[in-house]
């Protein structure tokens, strides 16, 4: 490895939303280009809650990639208060999906048919743990009682710890982590619990919000926290241990939807993710850790095979546009603002056989 090049195994994404209709035609080649293989979130109108549905969606993704593009997509089934175990158990076994994604009723976008509450759910979890199937987390209480920049931690205290308890075996990933209460509650927990890290909660605290002015392209959920939250996710993520892996949680909304009276939470950072990751372990003087953290631990968690492939990022200045507008297959343009819009980024992604965007 020169300090010029970084070579890596090629990563995969533990969390992203891919999305539907023009949307997914616009944005799925920005993940495909820079990752094997990813867990595709199930928060679609209507969501993902069938194995048909899982089929459906597997098929849509395909369409929306090039011919001769292997990027995989690894699907989930969206848990409502009804949704049976044994369906969840079936499309384990067929390969239809590989883990269930919890989203508290009203946490977040297409969230309206979420769990209303976890201790209903045990059914599930009973059969999660049997079949050895990961429950991935959106780890927020919804109550408006409870103060936005508390809701992760309150919602470890209230809902994952007793869970954990109540099912020691049940292999949990608490996604797109944003507090220090987080980093500790996973880094002292036991091995079947894991979490993924975006690159935005990695770059920004919850000042970049409002510097200036309102700034809707930085708004997601969980929002971003206090500074010392931030750096103590720098420090877990740059820490080589395995229980922190790669998640971007790239959530692309239209620009109209983001700047608008209610603007949608989500930060698209699928275009230039390994670039926003490569950037912060640098920053932390820590890129020899950047492969294990992108692509080793979240395979192993998994107990999928790491990918063959290699690729590299080069030390080379990358302006990130201030937009872009991505086609759809009918030719019409959405207009997306990625994360880093308008600043320079010290690696660039090189693809021997690139995916172009459309
Ligand atoms: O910011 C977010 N956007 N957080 C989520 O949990 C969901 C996502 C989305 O789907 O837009
Ligand atoms: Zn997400």
């Amino acid at each position: 490895m020169s300090s010029q090049r970084l070579s890596l195994r090629q990563p995969d994404d533990w969390h992203v939303h891919l999305r539907d209709g023009a949307m997914l035609q616009a944005v799925a080649r920005a993940t495909a280009r820079q990752f094997a293989r990813a867990i595709v979130m199930p928060n679609l109108s209507p969501p993902v809650t069938t194995v048909a549905a899982a089929a459906a969606y597997r098929q849509r993704i395909a369409a929306a990639l090039p011919n001769g593009c292997d990027f995989q997509p690894l699907l989930t089934a969206y848990l409502t208060d009804a949704i049976d175990p044994a369906e969840i158990a079936l499309g384990f076994g067929e390969g239809a999906w590989v883990a269930c994604k919890l989203y508290p009723a009203n946490a977040t976008t297409n969230s309206a048919a979420g769990v209303t509450a976890i201790e209903g759910l045990t059914p599930v979890f009973e059969t999660l743990e049997r079949i050895g199937m990961p429950l991935l987390i959106h780890g927020e209480v919804t109550s408006p009682d409870i103060d936005i920049f508390d809701r992760e931690a309150v919602f470890i205290e209230r809902h994952l710890a007793p869970l954990l308890g109540r099912h020691p075996g049940l292999k949990v990933v608490l996604e797109h982590i944003t507090t220090i209460d987080a980093v500790d509650f996973v880094r002292t927990g036991p091995a079947n619990l894991a979490a993924t890290i975006t690159p935005h909660h990695l770059h920004i605290n919850r000042n970049a919000m409002f510097a200036g002015g309102l700034r809707p392209d930085l708004y997601c959920l969980p929002v971003a926290k206090r500074e010392l939250h931030r750096i103590a996710l720098r420090g877990a993520a740059t820490s080589g241990n395995p229980k922190f892996f790669l998640g971007t949680d790239s959530a692309p909304h239209a620009r109209t939807a983001k700047e608008a009276a209610c603007g949608c939470a989500g930060i698209f950072n699928a275009p230039f993710a390994l670039e926003s990751y490569a950037a912060v372990f640098e920053q932390e003087n820590a890129l020899e850790k950047l492969e294990a953290f992108a692509s080793e631990f979240g395979p192993r968690f998994y107990g999928l095979p790491l990918n063959p492939g290699q690729i590299s990022l080069v030390r080379e200045p990358l302006e990130v546009p201030r937009q872009l507008h991505l086609n759809d297959a009918a030719g019409t343009a959405v207009e997306l603002v990625p994360f880093h819009a308008g600043e320079t980024l010290p690696w660039r992604l090189q693809l021997d056989a690139p995916i172009a965007p459309r």
